[in-house]
C-alpha cells in the first residue's frame, strides 16, 4: 500500500490525523536533516547487517543500497522535497528511499529503531566534528608559538588582580594559550574515545530480534567496539553532554583570551593592534575602532554554557529508556559545533595579524614597581629574611610613591637609608631582562626555557 502523503510510517494503530499544530511542534527535520549523510551511511551498513543476517536477500540489499546512495545524492544536489510530515531526517530518508524503489523501501527498518537510529547518528556526528575541532584547535595552537616563535625578546608587564604584578615575555604570554589549548585539545580527544562506540542493534530499548553481529556492524562504520546495554545506548547522552563540557572550557580559554585582546588594544594599554580588517568602526565617531570580534566569541562563549546546562537539565529527570525529550540534544550540539568552529577559525586569521607594540609594552613593565620582588630578593641574597625583606622594600616603594618616582630612579644612597645591605649591585637587579634571565625554573619565563618549550611543542 502506497501512503498518502499525509500518512504517517507509523498511522497503523490512529484513528485521527495529526494535528498540524503538533506536526510543526515535534518535527525535528529542520534541523536534524544536518545528520543526512550520516543516517545514510548508518542505514547502508544497517542494510549490510541485515542481508548478513539473512533478512533481505542479496539482491535486495543491493537495491536498497543503491537506493540509498541515490538519495544521497539527491539530498546534496537539492533536489530532495522535505516536508515537516516527515517528522525527521530517518523517516525522510525512508520515505525518499521508498519514492525511489518503492515498497523494498519498507524493509530497510527491519530490526532498527530511530532510537538506536538517532543514537548512532549523533555519535557519527560528533565523531566527525570532534576530528575537525580538533585540527582547528591544532591551527590555533601553532599561530600561538609561532608569535611566541618571532616574538621571543618581546616583554609585558604581567598581572595579577590586573595590577601590575612582574615582568613577562610576551612569547610565555601566548604559551599560556598554547597550554590551555592543548588540554582543550585533550578533553575532545578524550570524549571521543567514548563517543566513538556502536549504539545500532539495541532496537528500541530491548535488543532486536534478528541475529545482527553488532560487532561486524561496528567494524564497517569503524567502531572499535559497541555498546554493552540497550537500554543504556538509546537514552544515553553523555558524548554531547562531554562534547558541550569540552566546549564550554575551550570557549572560556578562548573568552579569556578575547578579554585581554580588548583590554590590551585600548588606549589605556595599547599593547596589542588588531588587524583593521578584523575590527569595525562607529557609524557616529569617526575615531573609532571597536574589536567586535574578540567581543562576539567573548559572548558567544555563554550561548555554547547555555547549551551544556540546556542538555544537563533536559537528562537530570529522564526515566529510562528513549523519551522524545532527548531529541533537544541536536540544536544544542550544533549550535555549539558551529560557534566553535567559527570562533577558533576566526581567531587563527585574526591573531595572525594581530601586532604587538614592544615599546609600549616595555615602558609599561618599567613603570610601576614590577621589579619590587627583585629588589626584595636582593637583600634575601645579601642574608636578610624575605619577610624583612618585603617589609623594607614595601617602605622604598611607599617612599617612590609618595615623591612620585620610579623605583629605578632612587640612588644608591637613599636606597641605603632603608636598609645597609644595599650595594653597587643593585643595579643588576633594577632591570627586567634581568629579572626575567632570574626566571630559570621549568615553565619560567627565562629566554632559554620558552625556547625550550617552543622546542618541545615543535617536536611533538
Ligand atoms: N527525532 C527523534 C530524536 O531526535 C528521533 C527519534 C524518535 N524516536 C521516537 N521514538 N519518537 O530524538
Amino acid at each position: 500500500m502506497k501512503k498518502s502523503p499525509n500518512k504517517k510510517m507509523w498511522s497503523g494503530r490512529f484513528t485521527q490525523e495529526t494535528h498540524r499544530r503538533v506536526e510543526t511542534f515535534t518535527a525535528s527535520l529542520p534541523f536534524d536533516r544536518r545528520l543526512y549523510a550520516q543516517d545514510i551511511v548508518g542505514s547502508i551498513a544497517w542494510t549490510r547487517a541485515l542481508f548478513q543476517a539473512k533478512v533481505l536477500t542479496k539482491e535486495e540489499a543491493d537495491q536498497i543500497t543503491e537506493g540509498l546512495k541515490t538519495v544521497k545524492k539527491t539530498i546534496e544536489d537539492g533536489r530532495a522535497s522535505f516536508s515537516e510530515q516527515d517528522e525527521d531526517i530517518h523517516m525522510a530518508v525512508e520515505r525518499l528511499l521508498t519514492e525511489k524503489i518503492g515498497e523494498l523501501g519498507g524493509k530497510l527498518h527491519t530490526g532498527r529503531s530511530r532510537n538506536d537510529q538517532v543514537a548512532l547518528d549523533l555519535r557519527l556526528y560528533l565523531r566527525d566534528e570532534m576530528k575537525h575541532i580538533i585540527e582547528a584547535i591544532k591551527d590555533l595552537q601553532a599561530v600561538f608559538v609561532a608569535k611566541a616563535k618571532s616574538h621571543i625578546d618581546v616583554i609585558l608587564p604581567g598581572y595579577t588582580h590586573l595590577q601590575k604584578a612582574q615582568p613577562i615575555r610576551y612569547a610565555h604570554y601566548l604559551l599560556a594559550y598554547y597550554e590551555m589549548l592543548d588540554r582543550d585539545r585533550q578533553r575532545f580527544l578524550d570524549g571521543f574515545q567514548r563517543v566513538n562506540v556502536m549504539p545500532l542493534g539495541s532496537g528500541a530499548l530491548a535488543g532486536t530480534n534478528y541475529p545482527i553481529d553488532r560487532e561486524a556492524l561496528a567494524e564497517a562504520l569503524g567502531f572499535p567496539s559497541v555498546t554493552q546495554n540497550s537500554l543504556d545506548a538509546v537514552s544515553d547522552r553523555d558524548g554531547a553532554i562531554e562534547f558541550l563540557a569540552a566546549a564550554s572550557t575551550l570557549m572560556m580559554h578562548l573568552s579569556r583570551f578575547c578579554e585581554e585582546l580588548v583590554l590590551w588594544s585600548t588606549d589605556e594599554f595599547g599593547f596589542l593592534e588588531l588587524p583593521d580588517a578584523f575590527c569595525t568602526g562607529s557609524s557616529l565617531m569617526p575615531q573609532k575602532k571597536n574589536p567586535d570580534v574578540p567581543e562576539l566569541i567573548r559572548a558567544k562563549t555563554g550561548r555554547v554554557y547555555g547549551h551544556l546546562m540546556a542538555l544537563l537539565t533536559v537528562m537530570k529527570g529522564l526515566p529510562l529508556a528513549y523519551n522524545r525529550d532527548l531529541q533537544e540534544d541536536k540544536e544544542a550540539v550544533f549550535d555549539s559545533v558551529d560557534t566553535v568552529k567559527a570562533s577558533l577559525s576566526i581567531l587563527t586569521e585574526m591573531i595572525q595579524g594581530m601586532t604587538v607594540r614592544r615599546k609600549a609594552a616595555a615602558r609599561a613593565a618599567e613603570n610601576g614597581f614590577l621589579l619590587a620582588t627583585e629588589v626584595a630578593d636582593y637583600l634575601v641574597e645579601k642574608g636578610l629574611p624575605f619577610r624583612q625583606a618585603h617589609e623594607v622594600v614595601g617602605r622604598i616603594v611607599r617612599y617612590c610613591l609618595d615623591q612620585q618616582r620610579d623605583l629605578t630612579q632612587v640612588s644608591l644612597k637613599e636606597l641605603q637609608k632603608f636598609s645597609s645591605l644595599f650595594q653597587k649591585d643593585i643595579i643588576g637587579y633594577l632591570n627586567l631582562e634581568a629579572s626575567l634571565e632570574r626566571k630559570q625554573q621549568t615553565g619560567a619565563t627565562a629566554k632559554n626555557r620558552v625556547l625550550e618549550r617552543i622546542r618541545q611543542i615543535e617536536e611533538k
